[in-house]
């Protein structure tokens, strides 16, 4: 993701989210700070989708993963986190966490299906109508050895 790119992002983050960040702090994550990784993912030359975390030390943390309404349901969302764990995992991090809300069934089960487990519960996270945040991690590089296995057995 580049500075070019936040007004899209901007416009994806809005129809995907309640309390959608500003410009401005898409720009402050891509300027200011050193802990962030964002990327986008284009499918004919438009921006379908983005993703970003944060690394610290060992440990990468999602901030956020959106796909573009009409192009939800291929498969993208799911390409996205495979990137960023692959990314997070070449960067060093062991183990990689995230947030989702309780009631956000789709986003769990792509989480689930890509080795995160729900290890507890942020009571009251969400500021718009204070539902629960179930705390996600996954360990990358278990991850993705279950993965190689799953795939084996298909
Ligand atoms: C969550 C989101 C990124 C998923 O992206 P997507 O491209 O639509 O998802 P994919 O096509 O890659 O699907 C991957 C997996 O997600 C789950 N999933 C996707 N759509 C689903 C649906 N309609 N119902 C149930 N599970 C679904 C499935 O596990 C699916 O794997 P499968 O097809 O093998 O069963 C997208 O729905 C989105 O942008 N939502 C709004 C923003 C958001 O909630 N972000 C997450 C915040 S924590």
């Amino acid at each position: 993701m580049t500075l070019n790119d936040i007004k899209t992002v901007c416009k994806i983050e809005e129809e995907a989210f309640p309390t959608p960040w500003t410009e401005g702090a898409f720009r402050n994550e891509l300027t200011n700070n050193h802990f962030a990784h964002y990327m986008i993912m284009e499918c004919d030359g438009e921006v379908a989708g983005y993703a970003g975390m944060w690394l610290i030390m060992d440990e990468a943390h999602i901030t956020n993963i959106a796909v573009r309404a009409e192009y939800r349901g291929r498969k993208l969302g799911e390409r996205l986190v495979r990137e960023l764990k692959q990314t997070a995992a070449f960067l060093g991090a062991s183990r990689m966490t995230l947030e989702v809300r309780v009631s956000n069934r789709i986003a769990r089960n792509l989480y689930e299906k890509l080795g995160f487990r729900s290890v507890g519960l942020r009571r009251g996270y969400y500021t718009d109508n204070g539902e629960d945040a179930l705390i996600m991690w996954v360990d990358l590089d278990r991850a993705e050895d279950s993965e190689r296995k799953e795939e084996r057995k298909a």
